[in-house]
């Protein structure tokens, strides 16, 4: 199959949380993804506000990455998912970045308000760096007030939505809202946070659909480029023209 995907949201490096459990496990993740069109997937490991990354996580975590790296299928990076914590206000948040790029992947909590969310974004955004805002159309919050979507997009901050609440695995709201928000264009990117064999990191089905509403325009929330990654497909090609 044509890869041609860049996934910057998945849980297929072991980490202790409730991703991938082992690197068998998150190696056939890894191959499933690379089956059905991703060519580059960041791993981005759970940082909770009641299992933060502690030095002895970090270690375990880039080491289980390094020995994944080769045998992937595809091309795996790291990353992190932040859900927000005032503890993380205190940390350079350069620690956090996805592999290769300046931007730090953080979600909107599931329930309560987005408060802490915006501190953490504009801390971020203070160091420099670039927020992308996993999975809003999953949140309490923003079901709620759909503007709070909107309010975020308008400070320039990337909004992630699933590719499973496209494809309706959440239900009827999430997969509303979450149309909702790319095809106004403040969605940005899709990714897939995939978790398990039950839940691949594959996006391919949610690409087929945005197709069918969107057009060639649908390839943009897919590939990469609101991250500013190549996948190396267009790479090669892009060198063998001499681009
Ligand atoms: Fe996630």
């Amino acid at each position: 199959m044509d890869r041609r995907f860049v996934d910057c949201h998945s849980h297929v490096v072991p980490s202790g949380d409730d991703g991938a459990a082992t690197i068998q496990d998150g190696l056939s993740l890894c191959k499933s993804a690379a089956g059905h069109g991703t060519a580059v997937l960041f791993a981005t490991p759970h940082v909770w506000p009641y299992f933060t990354l502690s030095d002895e996580r970090e270690v375990e975590i880039r080491e289980a990455h390094e020995r994944m790296r080769p045998h992937a299928g595809l091309e795996l990076r790291l990353g992190f998912e932040l859900t927000p914590a005032q503890a993380l206000l205190q940390e350079d948040p350069h620690r956090y970045v996805l592999d290769g790029t300046d931007c730090v992947l953080m979600e909107v909590p599931f329930s309560g308000p987005p408060d802490v969310l915006i501190a953490l974004a504009e801390h971020v955004e203070a160091a420099g760096l670039r927020p992308v805002i996993a999975h809003p159309e999953r949140t309490e919050a923003v079901l709620e007030d759909p503007s709070i979507a909107d309010d975020l997009a308008a400070r320039g901050w990337m909004l992630q939505v699933n590719a499973t609440s496209l494809t309706g695995r959440h239900g009827p709201e999430p997969e509303e809202l979450g149309w909702s928000l790319i095809e106004r264009g403040i969605g940005n990117l899709v990714a897939s946070d995939g978790h398990r064999t039950t839940r691949p990191a594959h996006l391919d089905e949610a690409h087929a659909l945005a197709e069918q509403r969107l057009g060639d325009r649908a390839l943009s929330l897919f590939d990469g480029s609101a991250l500013g990654v190549m996948p190396l497909r267009t790479a090669s090609r892009a060198a063998s023209t001499g681009a």
